[in-house]
C-alpha cells in the first residue's frame, strides 16, 4: 500500500531495507520527522525537508556495538569516529569491570582501569554516575551510549587493597554506589574477573553486586574468570551467580584461548544453550581471531604472536612484535615485557574454526571491545562491524546479510532492552545506517589498525545526519540511555 505524506525532515528513498529482526530485505522507503521514523514502506512525500538517494544500497538500524570500552571516548572524541565511521550509533560502556565512574580512589588506576581512566592526568574523574552523565548531557557526542558499572572500578572506590575479597562493609559499601549509579540511569553491571583488580571477588561478592540490578532490570555482563583452561568451569560460575542475583547475563567476547582450547566453542555453545532455556543468557564476538588488552606475562605464549599496542617506557615499541623487540634487546620474552610495561598488546590466542562457531550462531551479538586509547590498537576498534558484513557475510557466506543486521541491532536491543532501538519501524528512534551490501568492508588491519571502513553511505543518529560521503557532520545528537525503570 502506497503511503503519502505532506512533508518530512529527511526521506530515505530508492533502497532495501532491513528491519533489524532478521527478516529478509525488502524495497522500501523510510522517513523521518524528528528524531523519529513516521513511515516505511511505499511512500511518497510531496515535500521533504531533506532527500537521501539510497539506489543499491541497503537501509537498516544503525548498529549497536555492546562490547565497548568507549567511556572516555566519547568525551575525548565527542565524533567517536572509530565507531561512528563504521556505521554504529549506540555503544555499550563500563565492559570488563572497568567503567570510568563512579571513581573516588585516591590512588592510580591499577590495569586494565588505565585503559580508559587517565593514570597521569586529573581530568576525566568522574565520583559519581550522575557527573558522568551530566558530562555527557552538556557535550553530547554524535553517537548514543548505555552504561554498565564495573566491579573492578567499584573495588577501587570502597577497597584500600583490592587483592583480597571484600569485606561485608566494602559490599555495602559497594553496592550503595551500584544503586545509586542505577537510580541515576545506568544501565547494569559489569565484571573482569579475569583481571588482578577483579580477580580476588568470589561468586558470593560478585552476587551480592548483581543482585541490585533485579529493580532496574538491569543488565550483567561479564568478562569471565578465565577463557581458556577454565572455560567450562567459568560459564558455570557465569550462569550460577546471575540465576542468584535473579539477573540476565551476557558473556563478553566469548572465545576459546589458548592452543589446548582451540574446538571447544562445541562444547561452551551448546552449554549457553542449554543455559538460556532456563535463564536469560547472551553472548558477544568480535570477529578476529587474535585478542587485545593489557601486557599480563600470564598471557605470553610459544604458541601463538603478540604485538605491542602501547608502552609507557617505550612509546616507539607500539606496533612492534614482543618476539623481535626480545631479540633486539637480546633477552627472554617474559623479560622484554616486564620492560615494556605498563602497555597493551594482541594475542592470536584464537582459532579461526571457533571465531566463525561462534560468530555463527543464531544467539550471538557483534561487540567490538576496541580499545580507543591505544598507540597501535587492534584492528577491531575500526573494522569490526564492516569486517562481519564484508568479510564474513559476502565473501566467506557464514551467514545472511539480515542475520548479520540482527546480530547488530534487533537482538542487541532485546538484550540490554534499549527502547524503540535496534528495530526499525514507524515511531522508533531513527537511528540508521545506509551501506552498500557489495563493496562494504573493513580497511583496518593489524599493520595499519587505524583506518575508516569501506562502503557506509549515510549513518544517522536520532534523526539528524552524523556521517556522510566518509566524513563526520558534526553533528551531535547521541544520547544517554538508560535502564528501562529511569527510561
Ligand atoms: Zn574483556
Ligand atoms: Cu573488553
Amino acid at each position: 500500500m502506497k503511503k503519502t505524506l505532506d512533508k518530512c525532515d529527511l526521506f530515505i528513498k530508492g533502497g532495501d531495507f532491513l528491519d533489524g529482526t532478521g527478516r529478509p530485505s525488502m524495497k522500501a522507503d523510510v522517513a523521518i520527522n524528528g528524531d523519529r521514523v513516521v513511515a516505511i514502506g511505499i511512500v511518497n512525500v510531496e515535500n521533504p525537508e531533506q532527500t537521501i538517494d539510497a539506489t543499491n544500497h541497503m537501509i537498516a538500524p544503525g548498529f549497536i556495538d555492546v562490547h565497548t570500552h568507549d567511556d572516555r571516548l566519547l568525551l575525548s572524541n565527542p565524533e567517536v569516529t572509530p565507531k561512528l565511521s563504521q556505521g554504529v550509533t549506540t555503544v555499550v560502556v563500563g565492559n570488563c569491570g572497568a567503567s570510568l565512574s563512579p571513581w573516588l580512589s585516591n590512588f592510580p588506576p591499577p590495569p586494565p582501569l588505565d585503559l580508559i581512566i587517565p593514570s597521569d592526568n586529573e581530568s576525566y574523574r568522574f565520583p559519581t554516575f550522575s557527573s558522568y552523565s551530566e558530562a555527557l548531557e552538556k557535550h553530547p557526542a554524535a553517537i548514543n551510549s548505555f552504561s554498565l558499572i564495573g566491579h573492578s572500578t567499584l573495588r577501587c572506590c570502597a577497597m584500600k587493597d583490592i587483592d583480597r575479597p571484600a569485606s561485608e562493609p566494602e559490599i555495602k559499601i559497594m553496592k550503595e554506589h551500584l544503586r545509586n549509579s542505577l537510580q541515576e540511569g545506568a544501565g547494569g553491571f559489569s565484571t573482569g574477573l579475569f583481571y588482578q583488580p577483579n580477580k580476588p571477588a568470589p561468586p558470593s561478592e560478585v552476587e551480592a553486586l548483581a543482585s541490585e540490578l533485579k529493580p532496574f532490570r538491569g543488565v550483567y555482563a561479564t568478562h569471565m574468570r578465565n577463557e581458556a583452561d577454565q572455560l567450562l568451569e567459568s560459564l558455570d560460575e557465569t550462569f550460577e551467580t546471575a540465576k542468584r542475583a535473579g539477573c540476565p547475563v551476557v558473556i563478553s567476547h566469548h572465545k576459546c584461548q589458548g592452543s589446548g582450547n582451540w574446538g571447544r566453542s562445541i562444547d561452551s555453545l551448546a552449554r549457553i544453550e542449554k543455559a538460556n532455556e532456563q535463564q536469560e543468557v547472551s553472548f558477544d564476538v568480535y570477529p578476529y581471531v587474535a585478542g587485545s588488552t593489557v601486557l599480563l606475562e600470564e598471557m605470553i605464549s610459544s604458541s601463538f604472536r603478540i604485538i605491542i599496542t602501547w608502552s609507557k617506557a617505550f612509546p616507539e615499541a607500539g606496533g612492534k612484535d614482543l618476539s623481535e623487540i626480545a631479540k633486539e634487546w637480546n633477552c627472554s620474552v617474559e623479560e622484554a615485557m616486564s620492560r615494556l610495561q605498563p602497555g597493551g598488546g594482541i594475542y592470536f590466542s584464537m582459532k579461526n574454526e571457533d571465531v566463525e562457531r561462534i560468530l555463527s550462531h543464531p544467539m550471538a551479538m557483534i561487540g567490538s571491545d576496541g580499545i580507543p586509547h591505544d598507540v597501535h590498537p587492534h584492528p577491531r576498534l575500526w573494522g569490526t562491524f564492516p569486517r562481519v558484513l564484508g568479510h564474513f557475510v559476502r565473501e566467506r557466506k557464514l551467514f545472511n546479510l539480515a542475520k548479520a543486521v540482527n546480530k547488530m541491532t534487533g537482538i542487541p536491543a532485546t538484550n540490554f532492552k534499549l527502547h524503540d532501538r535496534g528495530i526499525l519501524k514507524e515511531g522508533s528512534f531513527a537511528d540508521v545506517v545506509i551501506f552498500n551490501p557489495k563493496t562494504i568492508r573493513d580497511c583496518a588491519t593489524f599493520e595499519k589498525p587505524i583506518q575508516k571502513a569501506f562502503g557506509i553511505h549515510t549513518v544517522i543518529v536520532n534523526g539528524a545526519i552524523a556521517w556522510v560521503n566518509g566524513e563526520g557532520t558534526g553533528s551531535r545528537t547521541g544520547c544517554l540511555l538508560k535502564n528501562p525503570v529511569c527510561n
